[in-house]
């Protein structure tokens, strides 16, 4: 009985991955060629109802027919890292996509040993831009199981991402707000091709969140910059986007604009200044705030590489410093784009691996940052689903053969990936 479910569930996962792949490339093909033709920094313009098209008419039915979310799942002899802590050795029960019991054997149908490995909640990468299938497969065959696309210029393509059973959720984000003549403010002025969708002023901001949020994105995104939008303009904004109860991300990538979202009370200020750190006055300020950091030291460090005589990655690594003295929440994100002549690539999924080393490098011990990308990441973001490993919870989990408590570099021990319960066919393994 055991040994025929076991041949069958590897049957429909390879046939899931065989079908997807020739039609993938395709798709890629098709989507390279249009937007290099368009010359558009966001694969935007006319590639987008291609992309929303192959994500909803191709990719929707195939994961429909994906039977592994039923099977009732007892993951027995492994350690639980559950989001805070490592437990002992146990068992993790697993039914309908959901966590039903830590630590009792129960009855399963499916039975898997962890062999003394460590589960870990699935990760999150809070700050990404995925825009096709491929992206999100990227994501999940690293573990990441959530991820926030922290910026939207095409409500059709960024919904097109959501809801795809076995892959990574993912949390949209509204189009930025940016003002006229910025550099944010440009490329939303070059999508567009007029100037429709910037921010201009204070008094018309309530205005622009109402056309911002008329789709139905999850949160809203700001660009803190100079020159860019003027503090007041921050300031409404926020206070806004918060009355309506929309978490607000905001890009802050100077010590300037750091200093603006600060006082603008966004939630959570996305980047690490990478002219000069912060001083310990403002990481504390922000900590009384309530605020939290995405520091994305994975794009700050690539970006320092490409330009070192403006971009100084040194400071960007001193603020996370200065962020954990002052008891700042600090969340795991990459600002992971395959987006050409974008300001760095930053690959999906493998670079969130990279995210907790830099962190650890920057003195995080291995335990905060595994709750960057876990729990503190979830609690911050409202997704009380997930982010641990507790009965009732989304069963979103990494089973890794190393313990990251000990070495953060072994999160790359990934052996198997469950998303919603639903468990990834093409886990990447060690790398
Ligand atoms: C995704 O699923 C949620 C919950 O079922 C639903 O409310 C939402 O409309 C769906 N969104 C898309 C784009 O499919
Ligand atoms: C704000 O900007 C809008 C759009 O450009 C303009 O119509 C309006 O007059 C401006 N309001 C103020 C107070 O400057
Ligand atoms: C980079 O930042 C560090 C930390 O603030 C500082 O010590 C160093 O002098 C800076 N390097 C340059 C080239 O400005
Ligand atoms: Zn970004």
């Amino acid at each position: 009985m055991q040994a025929q479910i076991n041949a069958s569930l590897h049957f429909e996962i390879y046939y899931f991955v065989d079908v997807k792949m020739p039609t993938l490339s395709i798709i890629q093909a098709l989507f390279t060629l249009l937007s290099l033709a368009l010359a558009c920094p966001f694969h935007n313009g006319a590639s987008n109802p291609i992309l929303a098209a192959a994500n909803n008419n191709h990719f929707r039915p195939l994961q429909r027919s994906n039977p592994f979310s039923r099977a009732r799942t007892a993951i027995t002899n492994v350690r639980i890292f559950d989001g805070y802590r490592l437990l002992p050795a146990s068992t993790v029960i697993v039914d309908r996509g959901t966590i039903v019991d830590v630590g009792n054997s129960g009855n399963a149908i499916v039975h898997i040993d962890g062999k003394g490995g460590v589960l870990m909640p699935g990760l999150i990468d809070a700050h990404a831009h995925p825009s096709d299938i491929t992206h999100l497969q990227d994501l999940s065959r690293y573990g990441v199981t959530t991820t926030m696309l922290m910026a939207c210029f095409q409500p059709q393509s960024c919904l097109s991402l959501k809801n795809h059973s076995g892959l990574v959720d993912v949390v949209v984000g509204s189009l930025i707000a940016a003002a006229p003549g910025s550099i944010h403010g440009n490329i939303v002025a070059a999508v567009d091709g007029n100037g429709d969708r910037l921010v201009y002023n204070a008094s018309m901001a309530p205005q622009w969140l109402d056309n911002a949020l008329s789709w139905g994105p999850d949160f809203v995104k700001l660009i803190a910059e100079s020159p860019g939008l003027d503090q007041q303009t921050l300031n409404v904004l926020t206070k806004t986007s918060q009355d309506r109860r929309k978490r607000v991300a905001c890009h802050a990538s100077s010590l300037d604009a750091y200093e603006q979202a600060a006082i603008a009370g966004v939630d959570d200020i996305q980047h690490s200044p990478s002219d000069k750190p912060i001083s310990a006055g403002l990481a504390r300020r922000i900590a009384f705030r309530g605020q939290v950091v995405t520091p994305t030291l994975a794009i700050m460090r690539a970006i320092s590489d490409t330009s070192p005589a403006t971009r100084n990655y040194t400071a960007a690594e001193e603020t996370v410093r200065r962020l954990k003295e002052a008891g700042v929440p600090i969340i795991a994100g990459t600002d992971s784009n395959l987006v050409p002549g974008l300001i760095a690539i930053v690959p999906f999924g493998i670079s969130l691996h990279e995210e907790l080393q830099l962190l650890v490098n920057a003195g995080l011990s291995p335990i905060e940052a595994l709750r960057a990308a876990t729990s503190t990441a979830a609690k911050h973001w409202g997704l009380n689903d997930r982010g641990v490993i507790a009965r009732g919870k989304r069963a979103d989990l990494v089973l890794l053969s190393g313990n990251p408590l000990e070495d953060i570099s072994a999160t790359k021990t990934i052996q198997r990936i469950w998303l919603a319960g639903v468990e990834f066919s093409g886990a990447v393994g060690s790398f």
